[in-house]
């Protein structure tokens, strides 16, 4: 209960001076007498971190002998709280759940799962079917294999039901009878009534056609903020849905740019449609292909989601313009599926003007395709109509599954990547070999600069373990991708149909969000391998700076062939990376592996790394803001890798040449080094991998030889120092003592004299409440245990205060007293939101940090 709070606060401080109760009734609309919230299995029922009660189904299932509770093994930290999660109702044989209902009403049934071990019941024995009046909404379901494709701890399944004439529901769970001993279990079970939101759908390539949808049962697949951060179910329009941010999803490099609409154009909701069909937020925030008109026409932005085969979606496009008034100003075609859904679209011909919410749907219909069915969703600007603007846009996309002729919805169980298991198994194998614990799992590398067998992947260098350990790790959402559906994130075969990709076994969830390259693009876009494109060298191989589809600008690895990295360890590397999307993070792009060359396609980063801009090099130094504010991104990174999936990730290479600047100056952690420029980038390059490395590592790790995430903490508060003192980390030219930084630093800190140490271009630059915070916020990271050092959530809250104490002494203290007088936790009290994480930092660090402004200024930013 100690980190991360600013997140928390922010939602407490949106909550009582935006719309206290606005988000309260939000959350009581959907506990109104029609709906059922329960904890299966609970006796006593509880409340969840949202704030929401849940009630016990004892009162629905007590009397029958069917059914056995029980109470989950493990926690498994990613768990969003402990209420529905940790208590399951089990079902032996077939059984029934009764509910009475309002007749005809739409309603919402979401299915929790916690694949656990209960009283010695192992859920991977468990395979089931779920029926509700008559629809298949799971069959031979396996919620353990389910989680494990897809790296979740929880699954959660939401279905829209076909309004009831009758007022009854039942829900029947019924244990598959081709397993002996199969069980099934459920934790939760919502039931909501909702509004009506479907219409019938135009079928995509039959114009005269279209889908029966207000007569179906749905399940949603996908729901985007499109341009926008995540929208937790309390914020939504009065439906308790969950709003992911969309880049994952987007194919490719060209990712188009995103924008928020300026505080003066309201959203304007109407009759056709009303403000539950979706927030404020997804409509506020959008995606579009970007400023340049040539560009633009020569790619598509789009979208490529994991489906089932042999079923109809429905693809709802959310639109609403807030950039252009006029019509034909903005004008697109919309494909899906290859095949265009919409030619002209254009937003301000549909709403009459900006500001105004509109939906569109579409139909498809997914046939098998070899394990690899898909939805491409793209977009490209209609150029015959010769509108002003070559571009397009979109504020929010949802897909859901429509039920077959048979009322069915259920899928197959997506099949965990090989590649993935082989990696864990092994790396736990050679982790307890090494006399670890063995909770420990590294993929595809070891530890240390230079000494490690794996060259490339010493670069790379991400360290993965599974969260076993509870006690340790705060409680947290950890939603790693957006999941709704069984098998959107992964398929049921996990090879690549067709001839390109050889003798790949990538999971087509890397395939499909990562692009695959042949080597004579790579080879146009780097002069073939000219040396004059090299922008950094590795003990892997050469960085190569690059151009794909004609503009787009890219960091391309060549892995080199001396180097000892595998084909394996290339392909788990492409499977981890293409899975770590985050704004703070390196993107990879996509790979080539042709011709026994192993490529890595990577985000290009303008300005560099941020060492060059500190010291060494004849650049402009940055400015103290510029500075925090690039720490604040970098820590956000780092968090994101700590708690932002089920794995924590240890990056091991922290240092001020792993933190990259972009075009706009946004910090992104990588793994790589990728110097830009000046004479002595080969050598510094090589260098810094030893030498760097050295002057930042842990000192507990070389004692006992274990490595924490508290290790990367040590590592970025030598990046502090840094920043701070602009200086490398070990400099062999001055006096002894001050060789090592962090020594130094540290000795400095204490005596009260680091003042006189930080770089002059700072001098007399720096609040003192700031430099104190930020001083102090390093020492920390500093601790010589590892158990003394700050979370990363911390670490970051402590950033994010130094830059308001930085830009508002006044109101950031008032804060910090309100913090220390345990005032905010009384509100948050009040407000039952259990402390709110990493998942959402994934994309709501936007949100967040503008909460936070807000909240220190009122005027806000
Ligand atoms: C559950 O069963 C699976 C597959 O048989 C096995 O790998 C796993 O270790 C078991 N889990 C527990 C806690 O017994
Ligand atoms: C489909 O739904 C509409 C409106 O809800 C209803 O009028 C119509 O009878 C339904 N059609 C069928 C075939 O059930
Ligand atoms: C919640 O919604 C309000 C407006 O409805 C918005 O201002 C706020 O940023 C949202 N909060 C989050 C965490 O999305
Ligand atoms: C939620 O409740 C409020 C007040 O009772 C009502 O006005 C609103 O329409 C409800 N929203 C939905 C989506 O049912
Ligand atoms: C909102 O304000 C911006 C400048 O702050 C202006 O460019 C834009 O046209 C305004 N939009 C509307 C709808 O008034
Ligand atoms: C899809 O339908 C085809 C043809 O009916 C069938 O052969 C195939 O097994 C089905 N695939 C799935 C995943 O149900
Ligand atoms: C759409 O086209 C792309 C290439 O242009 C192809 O890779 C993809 O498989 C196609 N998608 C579908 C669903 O046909
Ligand atoms: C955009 O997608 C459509 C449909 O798949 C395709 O026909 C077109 O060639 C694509 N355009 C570009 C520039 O990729
Ligand atoms: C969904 O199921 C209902 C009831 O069985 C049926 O009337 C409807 O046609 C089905 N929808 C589709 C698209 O087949
Ligand atoms: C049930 O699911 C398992 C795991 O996905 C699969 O291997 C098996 O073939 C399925 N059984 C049936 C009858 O579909």
């Amino acid at each position: 209960m100690k980190s991360n709070s600013h997140i928390l606060f922010s939602l407490f401080f949106f909550s009582l001076t935006l719309s206290t109760t606005h988000v309260l009734s939000k959350v009581s609309n959907t506990s109104d007498s029609d709906s059922y919230i329960l904890s299966c299995g609970s006796s006593s029922g509880g409340t969840d971190s949202d704030g929401r009660k849940w009630i016990s189904d004892s009162k629905f299932a007590a009397s029958s002998k069917n059914t056995a509770i029980a109470t989950a093994q493990y926690q498994d930290p990613s768990l969003p709280s402990q209420v529905p999660y940790m208590s399951a109702r089990i079902f032996k044989s077939e059984y029934t759940y009764k509910f009475s209902i309002s007749p005809k009403k739409r309603l919402w049934i979401r299915l929790h799962f916690y694949p656990s071990t209960y009283s010695n019941l192992n859920s991977s024995d468990s395979y089931f079917s779920a029926v509700a009046n008559g629809f298949t909404l799971l069959n031979n379901f396996s919620a353990s294999i389910t989680a494990k494709a897809l790296t979740q701890a929880y699954i959660v399944k939401e279905f829209s039901l076909i309004p009831v004439q009758s007022g009854s529901l039942s829900i029947t769970f019924t244990p598959s009878s081709k397993y002996a001993g199969s069980f099934a279990f459920v934790n939760g079970i919502e039931i909501i009534p909702m509004p009506d939101i479907f219409q019938p759908a135009s079928l995509v390539g039959f114009s005269d056609q279209s889908v029966d949808v207000q007569n179906s049962s749905l399940q949603t697949m996908f729901r985007l903020n499109v341009g926008g951060q995540n929208i937790p179910a309390t914020n939504d329009s009065g439906l308790t849905r969950i709003w992911y941010d969309d880049s994952p999803y987007i194919y490719g490099a060209a990712i188009g740019i995103t924008s928020q609409a300026d505080s003066n154009v309201s959203i304007q909701y109407s009759s056709d449609v009303p403000e539950y069909v979706a927030p404020i937020n997804v409509y506020s925030t959008a995606r579009s292909m970007g400023p340049n008109s040539e560009v633009n026409q020569n790619y598509n932005l789009t979208w490529v989601f994991q489906v089932d085969a042999n079923f109809t979606y429905v693809v709802r496009f959310h639109f609403c313009e807030f950039q252009e008034t006029k019509i034909n100003q903005r004008v697109f075609d919309i494909f899906v599926n290859n095949q265009t859904a919409q030619p002209s679209a254009d937003v301000i011909a549909w709403a009459g003007s900006s500001g105004v919410p509109v939906y569109k749907d579409y139909a498809t219909y997914v046939s098998e395709s070899g394990g690899d069915e898909q939805i491409w969703v793209a977009l490209h600007p209609s150029v015959s109509l010769k509108p002003e603007f070559y571009d397009a846009i979109l504020n929010g996309l949802e897909i859901f599954k429509v039920n077959d002729s048979s009322g069915n919805l259920a899928g197959q169980n997506p099949e965990p990547s090989a590649m993935l298991l082989q990696a864990e198994a092994e790396a736990v194998k050679s982790f307890s070999s090494s006399g670890s614990n063995g909770h420990v799992l590294v993929i595809g590398g070891v530890v240390a600069g230079g000494a490690a067998g794996f060259a490339l992947v010493a670069a790379i260098g991400f360290i993965v373990y599974r969260k076993i350990n509870a006690k340790e790790t705060d409680s947290r959402t950890g939603n790693w991708l957006p999941l709704y559906g069984g098998s959107q994130t992964s398929t049921s075969k996990s090879t690549i149909s067709g001839k390109s990709v050889g003798s790949s076994h990538l999971n087509t969830l890397a395939a499909g969000l990562c692009r695959h390259f042949s080597l004579s693009e790579i080879k146009q876009g780097t002069k073939n391998f000219d040396e004059s494109q090299v922008i950094g060298v590795g003990g892997f191989g050469k960085v190569y700076k690059g151009i794909i589809d004609g503009a787009t600008k890219v960091a391309i690895k060549r892995s080199n062939p001396s180097s000892e990295q595998g084909v394996n360890e290339f392909q788990t590397e492409i499977e981890m990376l293409s899975k770590l999307r985050h704004r703070h993070l390196v993107s990879l792009i996509g790979f080539c592996e042709e011709n026994g060359e192993m490529i890595l396609v990577y985000d290009y980063m303008a300005n560099g790394t941020l060492r060059e801009h500190l010291y060494k090099s004849n650049k402009t130094p940055i400015s103290w803001k510029q500075r925090l504010e690039i720490c604040i991104g970098a820590a956000r990174g780092l968090h994101y890798l700590h708690t932002g999936s089920r794995y924590v990730i240890i990056h091991r290479d922290v240092k001020t040449t792993n933190i990259l600047l972009d075009d706009t100056w946004v910090a992104k952690v990588s793994d790589f080094g990728l110097s830009k420029t000046g004479p002595d980038i080969h050598q510094t390059h090589v260098s810094t991998m030893v030498k760097g490395s050295f002057g930042y590592l842990d000192p507990e790790y070389f004692r006992r030889q274990q490595l924490t995430e508290k290790s990367d903490v040590y590592s970025f508060g030598v990046v502090l120092f840094e920043v701070l003192c602009a200086r490398p980390p070990l400099n062999a030219t001055l006096p002894k003592e001050q060789v090592s930084l962090a020594d130094w630093a540290l000795h400095c800190q204490r005596k009260g004299i680091l003042e006189d140490i930080i770089d002059p271009h700072l001098k007399g630059k720096i609040n003192s409440e700031c430099l104190k915070k930020f001083a102090e916020t390093a020492e920390k990271c500093l601790s010589d245990h590892g158990l003394y050092r700050p979370s990363m959530g911390d670490v970051l809250w402590n950033l994010e205060f130094a830059l308001q104490l930085q830009e508002n002494p006044d109101g950031a203290g008032r804060i910090a007293e309100e913090k220390a007088n345990g005032a905010y936790a009384k509100h948050n009290d009040m407000l039952k939101i259990e402390e709110e994480t990493a998942a959402s930092e994934d994309t709501d660090d936007l949100n967040t940090n503008a909460a936070f402004s807000q909240l220190v200024n009122p005027s806000g930013r």
